[in-house]
Order: C-alpha cells, then structure tokens, then sequence
C-alpha cells in the first residue's frame, strides 16, 4: 500500500470496508484509454500555454504511453488501494517517472477526470449503437423487400407475403408481412436519431472545469476539448463536472430501443409457436431441452424481451441517483457508470444477434395467408363496399356487424353466407360482392399514403434504401 494521492491531511489508514465499498476501479478501469487520451491532451495543454516546460511535457507523455501500452498488453496491476482509474493511471505514472508525475495535475481535477472519461466513452457507444440500430434497420428493409414476394417464404404461396394484422391481439386486417418489417424499420430509425441527437449533445468538453469553479491557471479549455475531438468545452464549470443528464439521455435512448426490441421479440416468440405457426427460427438461434426431446425454444427474443427490464433499470437507477445531488459533484455520481456499460453491452449483442438471426428465419407464407383470412378481417372492406355506394359508413358498419354475427354463429366465414342473407342484410349486397372479399383484394386497396398496398410498401422499401445508402 502507498500513500494515498491525497493523503496529505490524513493521519489515519483508510479502513479496509471502506476503501473495498469507496473503490471503482473495478469496473471504471474500462474507462482506461479514454482516462490517458484525457491526460495526454492535458499535458500537451499545459506545455503549449507555458505551465510546464518542454522536457517535462516529454518525460509525462512518455510515461502515460508506457501504462497505456501496460494497459493494452493486460500486464497492468490494478490496484484497489489506488480506488478508481484515475489514480491508478497517476500512480503507475509516478512510479514509472517519479515525482515529474505530479505536475500532470495541475490545473484540473478528478472531477474533471471521470467527466472528460464518461462523456467519451459515452458518445463513442452512442455513435457505435446508432451504427448497429442502423444495421438492423438495414436488415429489417431488406427483409421487407425480401417479402414482397413470396419467393423468400417457406410456402406455394405467390405474391407478397400477407400477415394478420391485429389490434388487442385479435385479428384485425390483412397486412404484408414487408409492411409490418417496415413498422419496425420505422422505429429504429428514430431509435438511431435518439442516439445521434445525444451525442451531438454531449459533444462537449468538461476537462478543465477544475473540481467546480474553473481556475486561476491560464488553461485553454478550446484546445483541449479540439484534441478530445469534442465541439466544444462546456460553458459552465458546475454544470461540466456535476451534469451527468449526458448518461440520462443515453440510457433514455437504450431504453426505448430496448422497448422496441422487446416488442419485436414478443411478436417472434409467439408467432412461432406451434399454434401461430408463421415462422422457424433458425437452428443457429434457438435453444432445446434437457428433457423434453421435441423443444425448440427462442430464448434469444425470450432474454431480449426479458433484459428490456434491466435498461429500464439502469435509466431509473441513475436518474433516482441524480435527482438528490445539490451541485456540483457528489460521490453519489460514481454510480452513473455501470448501468451505462450494461445497457451498451446488452443493446450492442442484442442488436447483432437480430440483424443475423432475421435473415436466417423462414416465414410459412400459406399459413400466415390462411390466418390473415380468419376472424372477419376483410369485414372493413365489406362496410367499406357499402360506404362506396352511399351508405353512411355508420349504418354499413351495423349492417356488416350482424352478417358476422350470423356467420358467427353459424361458423362460417363471410363469403360463405348465401345470395338471400346477403341480400337480406342489404339490398346492394349479394354472393358475388362477398366472394370478392379476398385478403389480396383487402390489401390491394390500402393505397393511401403509408398504407400496406403493395405499391405503397415498395415506395418505402425504395425510400428506406435510398437513405440508407
Ligand atoms: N471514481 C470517481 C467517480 O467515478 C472519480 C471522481 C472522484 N472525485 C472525487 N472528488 N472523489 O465518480
């Protein structure tokens, strides 16, 4: 054990518990590369407005290339007693080139440290999960493209693939399955905006900021945030070291993404289960039993449903963790980090594991189009007949409502009532309307703008791919 880096005014060993519970180098010790890119910029700085002196400049980077380099090679020894990574690095440096080191802190503090460190990591995995939301959106739009016909389906079926489409889970119209891909290639377009929106936000640097009040050193904060690759340095010192709504932003953006994913996993698992019977997941992306010979379960959409609840979780935790610090910074903020890895961590495999296992998964195009035709779904189209000839889409509505009723009842579909129900039900009605109210007709109609005709899903399947390049 050394002498702690700001043991000055202390005369009493640090308790063990304490130093174990007050210690992040256990997980901020991920924040390595940036905390060293952070120092060298510094450094740099300091030389270049004459704080330090050429040769120690020299002797300061060299030193902080070597533990980086310790670093990268994994011979580092990290050590607990050094608490968190910022002081890890400036031991190692101290004892690589000795009492020069101390001179690297001048004019900034570890306030400034873990801000400068997590807004980098930060933005980076904001950029890097808006590349991958990207990705799956790409894969999505292709899927769809892929659907507009039925050649990619498992099926004899011809034409576009065509799904139920619900509302409460009860069948509602028919859809193409391409317009449902393109629903969620909807989503994670502004999933990805979320995350580039944050970034750019966040593009802001708090080096220099100086523990709260800035400093009598004549710094140059514009330099530093320049070679941080940041827009900017923040313009207020409190706000730079006590802020972290930059993290808040990051886990919103996870957890509606998560949401998303959630949502989608959902559909998967239920839409290939024996009873809906719409798609195979792929052998590469499903699990079996230790006992049961048969089973083929999806637990890659089960734990991206399931782990939707721990980024929810890390959003909540860190905003129930902000909403209590007066200004500026408080070690409470020490706990901003993990959740900020463990939403990247779980969106980025999560994300990967999609955009591969999509493609791979066979759609039963006659099943689906067999269940699209079930439950009423083309009842719209019926009242919408009627509502053509002048009938208040009111009244066609009741009018329609007893034909299912009857057909209901009697088990039957809509098509299969006779010429006199029909007829009865409404004079502008017969058997040959009815036997026209197939789900390609259904969804041949949908023209209008955003709608799931065939023509309107290719224009934005076309649009997709022309802004994904
Ligand atoms: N390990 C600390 C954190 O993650 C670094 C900043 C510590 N600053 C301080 N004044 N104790 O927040």
């Amino acid at each position: 054990q050394d002498k702690k880096l700001w043991g000055g005014r202390f005369a009493e060993a640090t308790d063990g518990l304490v130093e174990l519970f007050n210690a992040s180098v256990s997980f901020d010790q991920r924040l390595a590369e940036q905390d060293i890119r952070g120092s060298l910029a510094h450094v740099a700085m300091l030389g270049r407005v004459g704080i330090l002196t050429p040769d120690e400049v020299t002797q300061i980077q060299d030193g902080l290339n070597a533990v980086l380099a310790d670093i990268r090679a994994g011979t580092f020894e990290w050590r607990l007693d050094r608490e968190d990574v910022h002081m890890n690095v400036e031991a190692a440096l101290r004892d690589r080139i000795g009492p020069v080191a101390g001179k690297l802190h001048t004019a900034r503090s570890r306030n400034d440290q873990v801000a400068v460190d997590f807004r980098l990591f930060t933005k980076e995995a904001a950029l890097d999960l808006a590349g991958k939301t990207r990705a799956l959106r790409a894969v999505m739009v292709a899927e769809a493209e892929k659907h507009l016909s039925s050649d990619g389906a498992v099926s004899d079926a011809s034409g576009p693939v065509i799904l139920p489409g619900y509302t409460h889970l009860q069948v509602a119209q028919p859809i193409l399955l391409a317009h449902w891909f393109m629903a969620y290639a909807a989503m994670l377009e502004r999933d990805e905006g979320r995350f580039r929106d944050a970034a750019e936000r966040m593009d802001e640097s708090p080096l220099g900021a100086a523990a709260l009040a800035g400093t009598p050193w004549p710094i140059d904060r514009q330099a530093t945030a320049a070679a941080l690759g940041f827009a900017r340095p923040t313009a207020n010192s409190l706000d730079g070291v006590g802020s972290r709504d930059f993290a808040l932003e990051f886990l919103s953006a996870c957890a509606i993404l998560a949401a998303h994913l959630s949502r989608l996993s959902e559909e998967l698992i239920l839409y290939s289960t024996f009873e809906f019977g719409f798609l195979s997941l792929p052998d590469s992306h499903t699990t079996g039993s230790s006992i049961m010979p048969q089973k083929k379960n999806p637990d890659v959409s089960e734990l991206a449903r399931g782990k939707a609840g721990r980024v929810f979780g890390n959003l909540m935790g860190l905003l129930t963790v902000v909403k209590g610090t007066p200004l500026a910074y408080n070690k409470d903020l020490q706990e901003d980090k993990e959740g900020v890895f463990d939403s990247y961590d779980t969106l980025n495999v999560i994300l990967r594991l999609y955009a591969d296992m999509l493609p791979k998964s066979a759609w039963h195009a006659d099943v689906t189009k067999a269940a699209a035709a079930r439950g009423f779904s083309t009842a719209t189209d019926l009242a919408d007949f009627l509502a053509r000839q002048g009938v208040p889409f009111r009244e066609a509505h009741e009018v329609v409502g007893g034909l299912v009723g009857l057909a209901s009842r009697s088990g039957r579909q809509l098509w299969d009532l006779t010429d006199a129900e029909l007829r009865a039900a409404h004079p502008l009605l017969n058997a040959e309307v009815a036997r026209r109210l197939t789900v390609e007709e259904s969804v041949r109609s949908r023209q209008s703008y955003g709608g799931t005709a065939p023509e309107r899903v290719r224009e934005a399947v076309d649009a997709a791919k022309a802004a994904l390049g």
